[in-house]
């Protein structure tokens, strides 16, 4: 086995290891301090995005600080593309709000009620799209917003282990239109997340 492989096979075995979590600069949440995601989902988000580069259409379900939304709105910006952050509070940053880029939109709204937002449904269901879900609800984000995806989009779930699992999933009428992608990667990084793609249909 040659070094790298050491290091996967060893990076496999322990996922939780404290020493494994610092090799890869990942910080445990509590002192995580202004954003919501970790070391490990950054990885895995860019491994995520970069292998699918036609993506320009970011939304986030949980602006928070948005600290997250910088990153995901630069990718945007540089991509050509938009980006769409949703949150029923504006608890921006004072930083986040003077560094907000032109493409980047905030949108200050309950988009978990009864009926879906009008304005996240017509954002989803464009081409490209890639979906952070990191809302106060999971379950009830991915019923009401992850199916309208069209082919080649992509989303990805925060929280994994914590708030949702792999049997929720079928809350999604259509999730078998949908494969998982990456799932070594993530358990690899510890990410708390996990990605799906909306299959492209066979004509
Ligand atoms: C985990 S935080 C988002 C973290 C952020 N994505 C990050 O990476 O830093 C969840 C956010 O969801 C928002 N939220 C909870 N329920 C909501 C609802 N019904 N509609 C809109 N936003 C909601 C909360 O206000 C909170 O800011």
């Amino acid at each position: 086995m040659d070094s790298k492989n050491e290091i996967c096979e060893y990076l496999k075995k322990d996922l939780t290891s404290k020493y494994k979590r610092k090799l890869l600069g990942i910080i445990d949440e509590e002192q995580n301090g202004d954003i919501g995601v970790g070391c490990g989902d950054i990885l895995f988000l860019n491994h995520v995005i970069s292998e699918n580069p036609s993506l320009n259409n970011f939304v986030e379900l949980g602006t928070w600080t948005g600290v997250t939304s910088m990153y995901l709105g630069m990718i945007a910006r540089i991509r050509g593309g938009e980006f769409h952050s949703f949150d029923k509070v504006d608890v921006r940053m004072e930083s986040v709000k003077n560094s907000w880029l032109p493409e980047m939109y905030f949108h200050q709204e309950d988009i978990l009620r009864k009926k879906p937002s009008k304005k996240v449904l017509d954002l989803v269901s464009k081409e490209n799209t890639f979906i952070f879900v990191d809302n106060g609800d999971k379950i009830k984000e991915i019923t009401l917003y992850c199916g309208n995806l069209i082919p080649k989009s992509v989303f990805v779930v925060h929280d994994w282990g914590d708030e949702i699992n792999i049997e929720n999933m079928n809350c999604m009428k259509n999730f078998v239109e949908f494969s998982q992608i990456n799932e070594e990667t993530a358990q690899i990084l510890c990410s708390s997340c996990r990605a799906w793609i909306k299959n492209e249909t066979i004509s």
